[in-house]
Protein backbone atom coordinates (compact mmCIF):
# COMPACT_ATOMS: atom_id res chain seq x y z
CA UNK A 1 0.00 0.00 0.00
CA UNK A 2 1.49 3.12 -0.96
CA UNK A 3 0.99 6.27 1.15
CA UNK A 4 2.07 8.80 -2.13
CA UNK A 5 2.59 8.68 -5.48
CA UNK A 6 5.99 10.09 -5.69
CA UNK A 7 7.14 11.49 -8.96
CA UNK A 8 9.47 13.90 -7.35
CA UNK A 9 12.46 11.47 -9.04
CA UNK A 10 13.60 8.61 -9.94
CA UNK A 11 16.14 8.31 -7.30
CA UNK A 12 12.82 7.22 -5.28
CA UNK A 13 12.43 3.94 -7.10
CA UNK A 14 12.27 0.47 -4.40
CA UNK A 15 14.16 -2.74 -5.66
CA UNK A 16 11.63 -5.07 -7.08
CA UNK A 17 11.19 -8.28 -5.13
CA UNK A 18 13.21 -10.60 -7.15
CA UNK A 19 15.97 -8.30 -7.26
CA UNK A 20 16.09 -8.19 -3.30
CA UNK A 21 16.33 -12.12 -3.13
CA UNK A 22 19.13 -11.63 -6.32
CA UNK A 23 20.94 -9.14 -3.11
CA UNK A 24 20.25 -11.93 -0.39
CA UNK A 25 21.98 -14.40 -2.83
CA UNK A 26 24.85 -12.66 -3.61
CA UNK A 27 28.28 -14.23 -3.65
CA UNK A 28 30.40 -12.04 -1.71
CA UNK A 29 34.04 -11.41 -1.13
CA UNK A 30 36.55 -7.88 -0.38
CA UNK A 31 35.91 -5.71 -3.41
CA UNK A 32 39.44 -3.95 -2.22
CA UNK A 33 41.09 -6.88 -2.64
CA UNK A 34 39.28 -7.46 -6.07
CA UNK A 35 37.95 -10.69 -4.54
CA UNK A 36 34.39 -9.60 -4.30
CA UNK A 37 33.04 -12.11 -7.38
CA UNK A 38 29.58 -10.03 -8.01
CA UNK A 39 31.31 -6.96 -8.19
CA UNK A 40 33.52 -8.33 -10.68
CA UNK A 41 30.46 -9.88 -12.91
CA UNK A 42 28.73 -6.28 -12.78
CA UNK A 43 32.21 -5.04 -13.72
CA UNK A 44 32.20 -6.96 -16.74
CA UNK A 45 28.51 -7.22 -17.64
CA UNK A 46 28.34 -2.95 -17.09
CA UNK A 47 31.47 -2.73 -19.48
CA UNK A 48 30.13 -5.56 -22.27
CA UNK A 49 27.00 -4.13 -22.24
CA UNK A 50 28.24 -0.03 -22.97
CA UNK A 51 31.47 -1.52 -25.15
CA UNK A 52 33.64 -0.37 -23.11
CA UNK A 53 36.86 -2.66 -21.53
CA UNK A 54 36.15 -2.50 -18.34
CA UNK A 55 33.92 -0.30 -15.39
CA UNK A 56 34.05 0.31 -11.66
CA UNK A 57 31.53 0.11 -9.24
CA UNK A 58 31.07 3.34 -6.92
CA UNK A 59 28.76 4.12 -5.12
CA UNK A 60 27.13 7.01 -6.29
CA UNK A 61 26.75 8.95 -9.62
CA UNK A 62 28.61 12.05 -8.01
CA UNK A 63 31.33 9.90 -7.68
CA UNK A 64 31.39 8.15 -10.61
CA UNK A 65 31.26 11.73 -12.47
CA UNK A 66 33.84 12.80 -10.13
CA UNK A 67 36.44 9.72 -11.13
CA UNK A 68 35.90 10.28 -14.30
CA UNK A 69 36.79 13.60 -14.52
CA UNK A 70 40.13 13.59 -11.69
CA UNK A 71 40.76 10.93 -14.10
CA UNK A 72 40.98 12.46 -17.14
CA UNK A 73 42.22 15.91 -16.04
CA UNK A 74 45.58 16.56 -14.02
CA UNK A 75 45.13 19.35 -12.11
CA UNK A 76 44.76 23.01 -13.09
CA UNK A 77 42.84 22.29 -15.87
CA UNK A 78 39.58 23.12 -17.34
CA UNK A 79 36.59 20.94 -17.96
CA UNK A 80 33.76 22.61 -20.05
CA UNK A 81 30.53 21.79 -18.81
CA UNK A 82 26.83 22.59 -19.66
CA UNK A 83 24.73 25.38 -17.58
CA UNK A 84 22.20 22.72 -16.80
CA UNK A 85 24.13 19.79 -16.06
CA UNK A 86 24.53 17.77 -13.17
CA UNK A 87 28.24 18.10 -13.11
CA UNK A 88 28.13 21.50 -12.64
CA UNK A 89 25.04 22.48 -10.77
CA UNK A 90 24.25 19.72 -8.07
CA UNK A 91 28.00 17.50 -7.27
CA UNK A 92 29.11 20.19 -4.80
CA UNK A 93 31.99 21.24 -7.09
CA UNK A 94 33.88 17.89 -6.26
CA UNK A 95 36.59 18.65 -9.13
CA UNK A 96 37.43 22.29 -7.86
CA UNK A 97 37.31 21.31 -4.54
CA UNK A 98 39.29 18.17 -5.08
CA UNK A 99 40.74 17.62 -7.71
CA UNK A 100 42.30 22.11 -8.40
CA UNK A 101 40.03 21.97 -11.65
CA UNK A 102 38.34 25.28 -12.95
CA UNK A 103 34.71 24.49 -14.35
CA UNK A 104 33.54 26.79 -17.44
CA UNK A 105 30.07 26.13 -17.32
CA UNK A 106 28.63 26.84 -21.32
CA UNK A 107 25.28 27.47 -22.32
CA UNK A 108 22.71 24.60 -23.26
CA UNK A 109 19.89 24.43 -25.49
CA UNK A 110 16.35 23.33 -24.68
CA UNK A 111 17.24 20.18 -26.08
CA UNK A 112 20.52 19.25 -24.12
CA UNK A 113 22.82 20.22 -26.43
CA UNK A 114 26.02 22.43 -25.43
CA UNK A 115 26.39 23.97 -28.57
CA UNK A 116 29.68 23.49 -30.51
CA UNK A 117 30.23 26.80 -31.59
CA UNK A 118 30.28 27.89 -27.44
CA UNK A 119 32.97 24.94 -27.14
CA UNK A 120 34.88 26.29 -29.33
CA UNK A 121 34.64 29.97 -28.49
CA UNK A 122 35.71 28.74 -25.25
CA UNK A 123 38.89 27.12 -26.23
CA UNK A 124 39.83 30.05 -28.44
CA UNK A 125 43.40 31.39 -27.92
CA UNK A 126 43.93 29.29 -24.46
CA UNK A 127 47.35 28.49 -25.69
CA UNK A 128 47.84 31.99 -24.29
CA UNK A 129 49.55 31.75 -20.64
CA UNK A 130 46.70 33.72 -19.01
CA UNK A 131 43.85 30.88 -19.86
CA UNK A 132 43.69 27.83 -18.07
CA UNK A 133 44.12 24.83 -20.38
CA UNK A 134 40.96 23.36 -20.80
CA UNK A 135 41.14 18.37 -20.18
CA UNK A 136 37.58 17.71 -20.74
CA UNK A 137 34.43 17.96 -22.06
CA UNK A 138 31.19 16.69 -20.61
CA UNK A 139 27.67 15.88 -21.33
CA UNK A 140 24.77 14.67 -20.21
CA UNK A 141 22.21 12.33 -21.91
CA UNK A 142 19.47 11.46 -20.84
CA UNK A 143 19.55 15.70 -19.66
CA UNK A 144 18.09 15.63 -16.94
CA UNK A 145 17.25 19.54 -16.40
CA UNK A 146 16.21 19.73 -20.13
CA UNK A 147 13.52 17.60 -19.23
CA UNK A 148 14.92 14.05 -20.08
CA UNK A 149 15.87 15.57 -23.68
CA UNK A 150 17.95 12.48 -25.68
CA UNK A 151 21.15 13.68 -27.13
CA UNK A 152 21.21 13.05 -30.82
CA UNK A 153 23.38 10.64 -32.16
CA UNK A 154 24.74 12.77 -35.10
CA UNK A 155 25.27 15.58 -32.38
CA UNK A 156 27.15 13.11 -30.31
CA UNK A 157 29.22 11.75 -33.36
CA UNK A 158 29.86 15.64 -33.70
CA UNK A 159 31.25 16.80 -30.25
CA UNK A 160 33.48 13.51 -30.27
CA UNK A 161 35.10 14.15 -33.32
CA UNK A 162 35.65 18.53 -32.29
CA UNK A 163 36.90 16.93 -29.65
CA UNK A 164 39.44 14.36 -30.78
CA UNK A 165 40.54 17.04 -33.37
CA UNK A 166 41.35 18.95 -29.91
CA UNK A 167 43.41 15.87 -28.62
CA UNK A 168 40.29 16.46 -25.42
CA UNK A 169 38.40 12.98 -23.86
CA UNK A 170 34.52 13.25 -23.70
CA UNK A 171 33.15 12.24 -20.68
CA UNK A 172 29.24 11.15 -20.80
CA UNK A 173 27.02 11.48 -17.49
CA UNK A 174 24.78 8.25 -18.58
CA UNK A 175 23.15 8.46 -15.50
CA UNK A 176 19.64 7.82 -17.33
CA UNK A 177 21.64 6.65 -20.48
CA UNK A 178 19.50 3.48 -20.82
CA UNK A 179 15.94 6.06 -21.10
CA UNK A 180 18.13 7.14 -23.73
CA UNK A 181 18.98 4.15 -25.34
CA UNK A 182 15.33 2.77 -25.30
CA UNK A 183 13.62 5.84 -26.29
CA UNK A 184 15.71 5.39 -29.46
CA UNK A 185 14.95 1.99 -29.79
CA UNK A 186 18.95 0.91 -30.02
CA UNK A 187 21.57 -0.75 -28.33
CA UNK A 188 23.11 1.42 -25.21
CA UNK A 189 26.62 0.89 -26.99
CA UNK A 190 26.06 2.73 -29.86
CA UNK A 191 25.46 6.25 -27.56
CA UNK A 192 28.52 5.12 -25.35
CA UNK A 193 30.75 4.60 -28.48
CA UNK A 194 30.80 8.80 -28.85
CA UNK A 195 32.52 9.06 -25.28
CA UNK A 196 35.72 8.27 -23.61
CA UNK A 197 34.22 7.26 -20.52
CA UNK A 198 30.45 6.90 -19.92
CA UNK A 199 28.64 7.20 -16.23
CA UNK A 200 25.43 5.28 -15.48
CA UNK A 201 23.25 5.10 -12.79
CA UNK A 202 22.04 1.75 -10.98
CA UNK A 203 19.64 3.54 -8.58
CA UNK A 204 17.64 5.80 -10.74
CA UNK A 205 15.36 4.54 -13.32
CA UNK A 206 16.38 1.05 -13.40
CA UNK A 207 15.35 0.15 -9.33
CA UNK A 208 18.64 -0.77 -7.56
CA UNK A 209 19.18 0.74 -3.96
CA UNK A 210 22.78 1.99 -4.52
CA UNK A 211 25.40 2.13 -7.15
CA UNK A 212 26.28 3.96 -10.26
CA UNK A 213 28.90 2.71 -12.89
CA UNK A 214 31.88 4.20 -14.64
CA UNK A 215 33.29 2.60 -17.76
CA UNK A 216 36.36 3.35 -20.49
CA UNK A 217 39.40 2.19 -21.22
CA UNK A 218 41.28 -0.77 -18.59
CA UNK A 219 44.13 2.14 -17.87
CA UNK A 220 41.53 4.75 -17.14
CA UNK A 221 39.58 2.47 -14.94
CA UNK A 222 43.07 1.40 -13.14
CA UNK A 223 43.72 4.71 -12.88
CA UNK A 224 40.49 5.59 -11.43
CA UNK A 225 40.46 2.64 -8.71
CA UNK A 226 43.09 4.25 -7.02
CA UNK A 227 40.93 7.56 -6.72
CA UNK A 228 38.08 5.66 -5.69
CA UNK A 229 40.08 4.39 -3.02
CA UNK A 230 41.08 7.92 -2.11
CA UNK A 231 38.00 9.04 -1.97
CA UNK A 232 36.70 6.32 0.81
CA UNK A 233 34.80 4.46 -2.25
CA UNK A 234 36.64 1.03 -1.82
CA UNK A 235 33.87 -0.58 -0.20
CA UNK A 236 34.69 -4.52 1.02
CA UNK A 237 31.60 -7.02 0.75
CA UNK A 238 29.70 -4.71 -1.96
CA UNK A 239 28.68 -7.63 -3.89
CA UNK A 240 25.58 -6.55 -1.64
CA UNK A 241 24.96 -3.40 -3.70
CA UNK A 242 26.69 -4.93 -7.28
CA UNK A 243 23.81 -8.27 -6.98
CA UNK A 244 21.40 -5.56 -7.41
CA UNK A 245 23.09 -3.62 -10.54
CA UNK A 246 23.73 -6.94 -12.18
CA UNK A 247 19.21 -7.51 -11.69
CA UNK A 248 18.94 -3.89 -12.60
CA UNK A 249 20.71 -4.18 -15.92
CA UNK A 250 19.65 -8.02 -16.91
CA UNK A 251 16.09 -7.02 -16.00
CA UNK A 252 14.73 -3.52 -15.77
CA UNK A 253 15.95 -1.93 -18.61
CA UNK A 254 13.75 -2.90 -21.43
CA UNK A 255 10.67 -1.72 -18.83
CA UNK A 256 12.13 2.12 -19.16
CA UNK A 257 9.75 2.21 -21.82
CA UNK A 258 6.76 1.89 -19.70
CA UNK A 259 7.73 5.11 -17.68
CA UNK A 260 7.45 6.85 -20.92
CA UNK A 261 4.62 6.00 -21.96
CA UNK A 262 3.44 7.13 -18.13
CA UNK A 263 5.42 10.57 -18.72
CA UNK A 264 3.54 11.00 -22.13
CA UNK A 265 0.03 10.41 -20.68
CA UNK A 266 0.78 12.64 -17.72
CA UNK A 267 2.49 15.30 -19.94
CA UNK A 268 -0.61 15.36 -22.05
CA UNK A 269 -3.10 15.10 -18.83
CA UNK A 270 -1.24 18.51 -17.51
CA UNK A 271 -2.02 20.21 -20.71
CA UNK A 272 -5.52 19.60 -20.39
CA UNK A 273 -5.69 21.25 -17.09
CA UNK A 274 -6.79 24.91 -17.48
CA UNK A 275 -4.03 27.18 -15.67
CA UNK A 276 -1.25 24.04 -16.42
CA UNK A 277 1.42 25.60 -18.42
CA UNK A 278 3.59 22.98 -20.09
CA UNK A 279 5.91 22.14 -23.11
CA UNK A 280 3.32 21.35 -26.72
CA UNK A 281 5.87 18.07 -27.61
CA UNK A 282 5.85 15.26 -25.35
CA UNK A 283 8.50 14.16 -23.51
CA UNK A 284 10.53 11.73 -25.12
CA UNK A 285 11.89 9.90 -22.14
CA UNK A 286 10.58 9.95 -17.91
CA UNK A 287 10.77 13.71 -17.20
CA UNK A 288 7.97 16.12 -17.19
CA UNK A 289 8.20 19.92 -16.43
CA UNK A 290 5.63 22.11 -15.20
CA UNK A 291 4.38 25.42 -14.33
CA UNK A 292 1.60 27.24 -12.84
CA UNK A 293 0.39 29.56 -15.45
CA UNK A 294 -0.54 32.39 -12.97
CA UNK A 295 2.46 33.94 -11.93
CA UNK A 296 0.23 35.51 -8.60
CA UNK A 297 -0.39 31.98 -7.60
CA UNK A 298 1.75 30.78 -4.34
CA UNK A 299 3.74 27.78 -6.09
CA UNK A 300 5.02 26.37 -2.63
CA UNK A 301 0.75 26.52 -1.52
CA UNK A 302 0.04 24.15 -4.41
CA UNK A 303 2.96 21.77 -3.86
CA UNK A 304 1.58 21.61 -0.36
CA UNK A 305 -2.45 21.13 -1.84
CA UNK A 306 -1.21 18.85 -3.99
CA UNK A 307 0.94 16.83 -1.40
CA UNK A 308 -2.06 16.86 0.64
CA UNK A 309 -4.24 15.14 -2.23
CA UNK A 310 -1.39 12.19 -1.79
CA UNK A 311 1.26 13.37 -4.95
CA UNK A 312 4.56 14.58 -4.76
CA UNK A 313 6.23 16.65 -7.15
CA UNK A 314 9.10 18.89 -6.53
CA UNK A 315 10.48 22.58 -7.37
CA UNK A 316 13.28 22.46 -9.51
CA UNK A 317 14.34 25.90 -10.78
CA UNK A 318 12.28 28.79 -10.53
CA UNK A 319 8.94 28.03 -10.67
CA UNK A 320 9.52 24.79 -12.49
CA UNK A 321 8.06 21.61 -11.23
CA UNK A 322 9.24 18.35 -12.29
CA UNK A 323 7.54 15.30 -12.33
CA UNK A 324 9.61 11.87 -12.95
CA UNK A 325 7.67 8.67 -13.70
CA UNK A 326 9.77 5.09 -12.83
CA UNK A 327 9.09 1.79 -11.51
CA UNK A 328 6.30 1.46 -8.97
CA UNK A 329 4.62 4.47 -10.51
CA UNK A 330 1.61 2.72 -12.57
CA UNK A 331 -0.61 4.30 -15.44
CA UNK A 332 -3.73 4.62 -12.81
CA UNK A 333 -1.18 5.95 -10.44
CA UNK A 334 -0.45 8.88 -13.63
CA UNK A 335 -4.76 9.38 -14.16
CA UNK A 336 -4.84 9.80 -10.10
CA UNK A 337 -2.26 12.02 -10.42
CA UNK A 338 -3.39 14.16 -13.22
CA UNK A 339 -6.83 14.47 -11.28
CA UNK A 340 -4.62 15.58 -8.51
CA UNK A 341 -3.15 18.38 -10.18
CA UNK A 342 -6.28 19.69 -11.16
CA UNK A 343 -7.97 19.74 -7.46
CA UNK A 344 -4.44 21.54 -5.91
CA UNK A 345 -4.63 24.30 -8.63
CA UNK A 346 -8.31 24.80 -7.41
CA UNK A 347 -7.36 24.97 -3.90
CA UNK A 348 -3.79 27.37 -4.66
CA UNK A 349 -6.56 29.43 -6.62
CA UNK A 350 -8.58 29.74 -3.76
CA UNK A 351 -6.12 29.86 -1.19
CA UNK A 352 -5.05 33.28 -3.18
CA UNK A 353 -8.61 34.58 -3.70
CA UNK A 354 -9.18 37.99 -2.03
CA UNK A 355 -12.39 36.61 -0.88
CA UNK A 356 -12.03 33.26 0.83
CA UNK A 357 -15.10 30.92 0.61
CA UNK A 358 -16.89 30.00 4.16
CA UNK A 359 -16.27 26.49 4.01
CA UNK A 360 -12.58 26.99 2.65
CA UNK A 361 -11.28 28.96 5.48
CA UNK A 362 -11.77 26.20 8.48
CA UNK A 363 -10.23 23.67 5.81
CA UNK A 364 -7.29 26.31 5.39
CA UNK A 365 -7.10 26.01 9.22
CA UNK A 366 -7.02 22.59 9.79
CA UNK A 367 -3.89 22.16 7.20
CA UNK A 368 -0.43 23.50 8.62
CA UNK A 369 1.85 24.77 5.70
CA UNK A 370 4.62 22.04 5.69
CA UNK A 371 8.13 22.50 5.29
CA UNK A 372 9.35 21.80 1.82
CA UNK A 373 11.83 18.71 1.50
CA UNK A 374 14.92 20.36 0.81
CA UNK A 375 15.27 20.23 -2.77
CA UNK A 376 17.36 17.09 -4.30
CA UNK A 377 18.56 16.47 -8.46
C1 LIG B 1 22.11 13.38 -14.64
C2 LIG B 1 22.61 13.02 -13.29
N1 LIG B 1 23.89 12.73 -13.13
C3 LIG B 1 24.41 12.41 -11.94
C4 LIG B 1 23.61 12.34 -10.82
C5 LIG B 1 24.21 12.04 -9.47
O1 LIG B 1 23.87 10.78 -9.02
P1 LIG B 1 23.90 10.44 -7.45
O2 LIG B 1 22.69 11.05 -6.86
O3 LIG B 1 23.88 8.93 -7.43
O4 LIG B 1 25.15 10.98 -6.91
C6 LIG B 1 22.25 12.64 -10.93
C7 LIG B 1 21.37 12.58 -9.73
O5 LIG B 1 20.20 12.70 -9.75
C8 LIG B 1 21.73 12.99 -12.20
O6 LIG B 1 20.44 13.30 -12.36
Amino acid sequence: MKSFIDLRSDTVTLPPLNMRKAIARAQLGDDVYGEDPTVNDLERLAARTLGKEAAILTPSGTMANLLAILTHCSQRKRLLVGDQSDIWKWEAGGASVLGGLVYHPLPTLANGEVPIEAMDAALYGEQDFQCVPTGLICLENTHCLCGGKVLSLEYLAQVYEFAQRRSLPVHLDGARIFNAAVSMGMDVRHIATFADSVTICLSKGLAAPVGSVLAGRSSFINHARRLRKMLGGGMRQAGIVAAGGVYSLEQMVDRLSEDHMNARSLSQGLAEIPGIEIAAEPPQTNIVFFTLADPELSLKYFLYALENEGVRVMELGKRKIRAVTHYGVSAEDIKFAIEAVGRALARARAASSPVATADFLPWQEAEKPFEMAAIVP
